[in-house]
């Protein structure tokens, strides 16, 4: 979501603050696999936001397989920090998010048979579906992301479409650094470095998330560009261990750590 209390990223002397978003979809995933109300995903919003999140994000499919209808209400009516609302760009889900009234909205591609977002928007081909769902829920007072691969086509593409932030898709590297495939991961890196530069420099506000964890975190945040992370699936796998909280703390040192890299980094390298 754009900075509200935080300044944009940049490879200049004071890099910003970086904002933690915690996923809560699989706690509903947990939750609907018995068909009753526990675990609830908007205490476990209240305890992440207690822990150290900054923004709580939960993705409503069309399929209602975690986050239900009635999770969003009430994420907007007891949570005390913003909501980052992740959606497909349907008249379905916009109506949603205009009834609402979410402090963000991140756009995704979604089908129903895949089993996470799998991919990044394609915003070339679909500029004109995008583009009047942009406009409704920017002139909501939402922040609009977009959530892309960090290739050039699509970072100038979501410049063109004025949404005022992308969310970079970092699932290919996470994958890559888990399965051993260094020059894989290595190539991934380079487009996250670059493309997270195109998108500052083309104004746009530069966020991340798919498949992070602590490692990749700490790595990813010492790029001046990004200021949110967005992160899920990991956390709530390890809550099962450590509990919530505890892991909630330790991503925000994971990710304070990354940021302090960047800090001790003379000004001139943070800039190449
Ligand atoms: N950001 C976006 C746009 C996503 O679609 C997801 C997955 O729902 C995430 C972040 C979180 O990914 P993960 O659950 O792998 O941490």
């Amino acid at each position: 979501m754009t900075a509200t209390a935080t300044k944009p990223g940049s490879g200049g002397a004071s890099p910003a603050l970086i904002r933690l978003g915690i996923n809560i979809d699989h706690v509903a995933t947990l939750r609907n696999a018995r068909g009753g109300v526990h675990p609830d995903p908007v205490r476990a919003a209240e305890l992440a936001v207690a822990a150290g999140a900054d923004n709580i994000t939960a993705h409503l499919r069309e399929d209602r397989r975690h986050i239900r209808d009635d999770d969003i209400v009430r994420l907007m009516a007891e949570l005390d920090c913003p909501l980052n609302l992740e959606m497909a760009a349907t008249d379905e889900m916009t109506a949603m998010a205009l009834k609402t009234k979410p402090h963000a909205a991140c756009l995704v591609p979604e089908k129903r048979t895949e089993r996470t977002t799998e991919g990044g928007l394609d915003v070339v081909a679909q500029h004109n579906t995008l583009a009047p769902v942009i406009g409704k829920l920017v002139d909501a007072g939402i922040q609009v992301s977009l959530f892309i691969a960090a290739e050039r086509r699509q970072i100038e593409a979501a410049a063109r479409l004025r949404a005022p932030a992308i969310e970079i898709h970092v699932g290919a590297w996470c994958d890559a650094l888990a399965e051993g495939r260094d020059d894989d991961a290595a190539a991934e890196w380079r487009c996250i470095q670059d493309g997270a530069r195109l998108a500052h420099d083309l104004g746009l506000e530069v966020h991340a998330g798919h498949g992070l964890n602590y490692d990749t975190a700490e790595t990813i945040s010492a790029l001046p560009e990004i200021v949110e992370l967005n992160i899920g699936h990991f956390l709530v796998g390890e809550a099962v261990f450590v509990g919530l909280g505890e892991t909630v703390r330790r991503m925000r040192a994971a990710m304070d750590a990354g940021r302090e890299t960047l800090r001790r980094r003379p000004a001139a390298a943070r800039a190449m």
